[in-house]
């Protein structure tokens, strides 16, 4: 029998940068009490120009090296999971291997969207299943407000900026610390939802770009918010259902219940098909808007400060995100 993964290191960085609903009224036909009732979000985060995506990313890092007590020199494998890089190359992987001084790893990128985290766990597990030494540093980092039209009061009002970041491991890297292992993790795609949420470039009329091109439209995030809702709650109940079901758990069973935070209606949705009570839910999208991939590691970090990853708890997770893409996990906490 294969060991199950240990997860540690729960830690996150977002950039001291508020972007509040009343300073977003300044400049985009919204409002505050619009954005509260309809989303949620209260307030995101926005990193400052010349702060990259990467620099997100390796300050969770190095958060998740000294929670965990990893070495930073034992990592063998860096995934960065993201939809929003400020380059396509090199990848934000092998820029914060940069940062951290690490060489001849295994850093590679992931696009799942906002399933990013969900994907990233089962990506590392590979990882851990083929080469027993592995210690994987799993970063999910996003500057969504970099893809925001922010005169499109639709979608900006939504996202916000931050990173995440978990280390995976054969072994315990710090008996006794705290630490859980990953029992199940799942995700899956269906292709055909992409003309309903897409941003980063020419979607429906992809063409070559010569130099004196300027991006149109669509380098911003386009969304069907409403079509989009409807597929969010139905496939990340569905993958809940599923996970609980393959491992003779109900949703009693569950401690802590962290799913991605695009939406509080969405949440609420989802959890009220699952019967999730309020004690079970964590939601922290008030603060931070949709942070796509980098939510749910944000949340896990802020669960962990809490004092909500306690040994012995299980924690579901799930996701929803362009593609579409979607997932959840189960991750128990070692007693
Ligand atoms: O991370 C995974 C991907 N993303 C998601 O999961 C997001 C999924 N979708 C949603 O969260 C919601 O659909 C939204 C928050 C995007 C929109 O909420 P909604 O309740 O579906 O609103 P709507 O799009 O149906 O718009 C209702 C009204 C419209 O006005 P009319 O046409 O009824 O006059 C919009 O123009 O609200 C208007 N509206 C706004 N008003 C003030 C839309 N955005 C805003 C805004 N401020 N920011």
């Amino acid at each position: 029998m294969t060991t199950l993964p240990y997860v540690s290191g729960f830690s996150a960085h977002t950039p001291a940068n508020v972007l509040t609903n009343k300073d977003l009224e300044a400049f985009v036909d919204t409002n505050d009490e619009w954005i509260r009732t309809r989303t949620g979000i209260h307030e995101r985060r926005k990193a400052p120009d010349g702060v990259a995506n990467a620099d997100l990313a390796a300050e969770a890092a190095r958060g998740a090296l000294a929670l965990s007590g990893c070495p930073a020199e034992s990592i063998t494998h860096i995934v960065v999971v993201t939809c929003s890089p400020d380059v396509l190359c090199p990848s934000t992987a092998c820029q914060v291997a940069g940062r951290l001084g690490l060489r001849a790893r295994v850093a590679i990128d992931v696009n799942a969207a906002c399933t990013g985290f969900v994907s990233g766990l089962d990506v590392a597990r590979g990882f851990l299943a083929t080469q027993k030494k592995a210690r994987v540093l799993l970063i999910a980092s996003e500057t969504l407000s970099r893809f925001c039209d922010w005169a499109d009061r639709t979608t900006c009002v939504l996202f916000g900026d931050g990173a995440g970041a978990v280390i995976l491991s054969n072994e315990a890297i710090q008996p006794g610390g705290l630490h859980a292992r990953l029992h199940d993790v799942r995700h899956a795609a269906d292709g055909s939802g992409g003309d309903l949420l897409h941003f980063g470039g020419r979607y429906t009329n992809p063409g070559s770009i010569t130099p004196s091109d300027v991006f149109g439209k669509e380098y911003f995030i386009q969304m069907n918010g409403r079509e989009v809702f409807k597929h969010a709650v139905r496939s990340m109940t569905e993958a809940c259902q599923e996970v609980l079901h393959d491992n003779n758990l109900t949703i009693a069973d569950i401690d802590l219940f962290v799913p991605h935070q695009a939406n509080l209606r969405i949440i609420e949705a989802v959890g009220s098909r699952l019967n999730v009570k309020p004690e079970q839910l964590f939601i922290n999208l008030q603060k931070y808007g949709n942070t796509s991939a980098a939510s749910i590691p944000i949340a896990l970090a802020e669960a962990r400060e809490e004092g909500r990853l306690k040994p012995g708890a299980k924690v579901l997770l799930t996701s929803f995100g362009g593609g579409f893409t979607w997932g959840a996990a189960l991750l128990i906490f070692d007693e």
